[in-house]
């Protein structure tokens, strides 16, 4: 009886610590289900599921932990963040933002920089690659995500006490100016087996 209690906790614990030392990769293989398909969508409404290779690490794990707390809302992204610890975004975390972009330095005489995005280049950088962590690099993301948070910061749907300001100022135009502007430069890729695709 008692050797059977003994065998049973073994067995508990050893799969607690199986569950513990779960890789960042495998702790990032479902999310590679959305986030590393090329182009998929988010439906009602429609736009693409952003792309989180070459992230910084500091906002990753802050957008997760707002999802996990709900004040961030998405359905689908609250199921997924809500049971994760801390240490198990730190490492997810850290793994997407692992990608990094080498070779191709940006020039930046290769930057047409537009005049709407003056306002913005202080925290997200002249192209959208952000050199402070907390502020998210979004050259290169998906242009419909990108307008799809401008808008969600305008009518409040996402809430943030920097960005909210920001976006209530901007008109549908340079919402979409600024998207396409962003989205153009290289920045952040997409996920694909392993990889990371830093072209669109
Ligand atoms: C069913 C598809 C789906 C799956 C699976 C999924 N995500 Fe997401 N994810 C989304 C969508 C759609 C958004 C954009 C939601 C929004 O507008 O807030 C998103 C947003 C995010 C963001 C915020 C990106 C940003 O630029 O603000 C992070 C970080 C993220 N997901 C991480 C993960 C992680 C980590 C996992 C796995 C544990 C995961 N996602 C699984 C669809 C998915
Ligand atoms: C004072 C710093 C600051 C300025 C200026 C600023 N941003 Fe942001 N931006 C942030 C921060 C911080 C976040 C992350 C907010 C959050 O967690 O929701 C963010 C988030 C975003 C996002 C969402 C990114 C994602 O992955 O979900 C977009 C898009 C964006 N900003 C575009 C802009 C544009 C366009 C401008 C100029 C018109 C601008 N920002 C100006 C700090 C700034």
């Amino acid at each position: 009886m008692k050797f059977s209690i003994y065998v049973a906790s073994f067995f508990l614990l050893s799969s607690l610590q199986v569950f513990a030392e779960k890789t960042p990769e495998e702790l990032s293989s479902t999310c590679l289900g959305c986030h590393g398909v090329v182009s998929y969508n988010n439906i009602y409404p429609t736009y693409k599921v952003p792309k989180l290779g070459n992230q910084h690490k500091d906002y990753i794990v802050s957008a997760l932990k707002a999802y996990r707390s709900g004040e961030r809302l998405h359905p689908t992204m609250r199921a997924h963040a809500v049971n994760l610890s801390d240490v198990e975004i730190s490492k997810i975390a850290d793994y997407f933002s692992s990608f990094k972009l080498s070779e191709q330095k940006i020039q930046s005489s290769d930057i047409k920089m537009i005049d709407e995005a003056n306002s913005c280049v202080g925290c997200h950088g002249a192209d959208g690659n952000s050199m402070i962590p907390s502020f998210p690099k979004i050259a290169g993301q998906y242009e419909d995500y990108l307008y799809q948070a401008l808008k969600s910061y305008q009518n409040g749907q996402r809430t943030n006490a920097i960005m909210s300001g920001i976006a209530n100022t901007l008109n549908e135009k340079q919402m979409k100016k600024l998207s396409k502007y962003f989205s153009s430069n290289i920045g952040l890729g997409k996920i694909n087996q392993g990889r990371v695709a830093l072209k669109k």
